[in-house]
């Protein structure tokens, strides 16, 4: 039995602030989401660094697809389902590399890099001189934005720069308009036990960093010292090692309105987080300075040039310009997500640079990085506890400041929506909200319509 568009009603509730719990381990409720999400919008495939020549290929994941997105031979790019079409071997092996073409180590069957079959063993006896007509499925619709690679299972859909919508754009010109940037190679890839969309909420999540990641904060790797930001971020009853009250940068519990700023927008992209002001440089370690650039100005406009949040292009691309980094959030089954991080550095950053966006990386998200081992073990435990007999029935709670959110639509277009407030839930909320309406399978121009955000949140 599959779940239909009016069962996927009153999982999320916009007034009340809640979920119904059982969206993160229901197996007819992911598959559904491979199908109306997944195999529907654009999503991130690599970006154009990292396939620089001719026969450079990538492997992505599309839901569960894997898709070879491919430099050709006259420049362009081809998205290319890495199975055969004979028995459905995949048809590479590697990761990312550079081929002249791709055989099948099932029979035999090659494709050139356009996906085109160009040899199969015993053309002559068995099939008679007559070259079967299959080829490598292409991906729909595949577009690129400053360099980022998407791509798109639904001929239907839109076109790329209409879906990211200004919120998805700006998300990644707070990478493109720091120069000409480039992912430093090698992806990293791990499996946390948990449903994705606990990854997504945790994105937007402000509130946990002085809990969640304490211990990490006492190491020292992040700098958690009462004048590390100068602004408002007391939090009562968490002691430093020394017995002061410790303030966390980014993990803020503040009240005072205007610390963060929220982007909500079409298809269920979001940016939310603390003000540049409000966040500082975080001791020494983010340099803001790239905020100066004229581009930069001109092209991320006034409100988001302030922001120092997260963003997410629905339903996985997240950014975090503060490290220069892009994860996904790959669905690999109910209750289990499969992490990636890339990692950014401008062209001509020098050895020492590229050596700390490295070790910044390792050390902060990723397998061996402090702060997602901590994230990982409360999602991993928040899915499984939506499973329950009783335990399923809980509204899951995203109230925080709930109807406290004004939307500030900017009458010259420049700006992405946006909301000016104290900490908040109105991202995560957001996107649940938007997820809904793409679980409904509702049209392109329903989806678009139905995901304008309202006055308030
Ligand atoms: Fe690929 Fe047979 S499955 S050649
Ligand atoms: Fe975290």
């Amino acid at each position: 039995m599959t779940i239909e568009a009016d069962q996927a009603e009153g999982l999320v509730s916009l007034e009340r602030g809640e979920l119904d719990r059982t969206i993160f381990s229901d197996p007819e409720i992911f598959e559904r989401e491979l199908t109306t999400i997944f195999a529907r919008s654009w999503l991130f495939l690599c970006h154009e660094s990292q396939i620089k020549k001719k026969g450079d290929f990538f492997e992505a994941a599309m839901g569960r697809d894997n898709v070879l997105v491919v430099r050709q031979r006259d420049g362009s790019i081809k998205g290319l389902l890495n199975t055969c079409a004979h028995r459905g071997n995949a048809v590479c092996r590697a990761e990312e590399g550079n081929a002249k073409n791709f055989m099948c180590t099932y029979h035999g069957w090659t494709y050139d890099l356009s996906g085109e079959l160009v040899g199969v063993p015993g053309l002559e006896e068995l099939y008679h001189n007559q070259m079967p007509a299959a080829g490598l499925k292409q991906v729909a619709q595949l577009d690129t934005y400053r360099g980022f690679v998407f791509a798109t299972m639904d001929a239907h859909a839109p076109p790329l720069a209409e879906f990211l919508g200004r919120t998805g754009r700006v998300s990644l010109d707070f990478i493109a308009a720091q120069g000409d940037m480039e992912v430093v190679p090698g992806i990293q890839k791990f499996i946390v036990p948990c449903n994705w969309k606990f990854a997504v909420d945790n994105l937007f999540d402000w509130y946990h960093p002085q809990i969640t990641h304490l211990s990490a904060f006492q190491t020292g790797l992040l700098p958690a010292t009462p004048d590390a930001t100068g602004a408002t971020m007391k939090t009562a009853g968490v002691l430093s090692p020394d017995g002061d009250d410790m303030q966390f940068p980014g993990g803020v519990v503040s009240g005072d309105a205007g610390d963060q700023l929220v982007f909500v927008d079409v298809y269920g992209h979001a940016i939310s987080g603390p003000t540049v002001e409000a966040i500082g440089d975080f001791g020494g370690m983010i340099d803001h300075s790239w905020r100066n650039r004229p581009e930069a100005i001109e092209q991320l406009g006034s409100m988001a040039l302030r922001s120092f949040g997260h963003a997410n292009i629905f339903p996985t691309c997240w950014i975090t310009p503060p490290f220069n980094q892009l994860s996904l959030r790959i669905p690999r089954g109910p209750m289990e997500t499969e992490i990636w991080w890339f990692t950014f550095v401008h062209k001509d950053a020098s050895p020492e640079q590229r050596a700390a966006a490295v070790s910044g990386a390792i050390h902060a998200f990723g397998p061996a990085g402090f702060l997602e081992q901590e994230d990982g073990e409360n999602w991993a435990q928040s899915t499984l506890q939506t499973r329950g007999a009783s335990s399923k029935l809980i509204p899951q709670v995203l109230s925080m400041n709930l109807g406290r959110g004004r939307v500030v639509n900017d009458q010259d277009g420049i700006d992405p929506p946006y909301i000016e407030c104290s900490i908040n839930e109105h991202a995560q909320l957001w996107t649940f909200v938007a997820w809904q309406e793409w679980l409904r399978d509702s049209s392109w121009s329903e989806l678009r319509d139905r995901t304008v955000p309202p006055e308030v949140l």
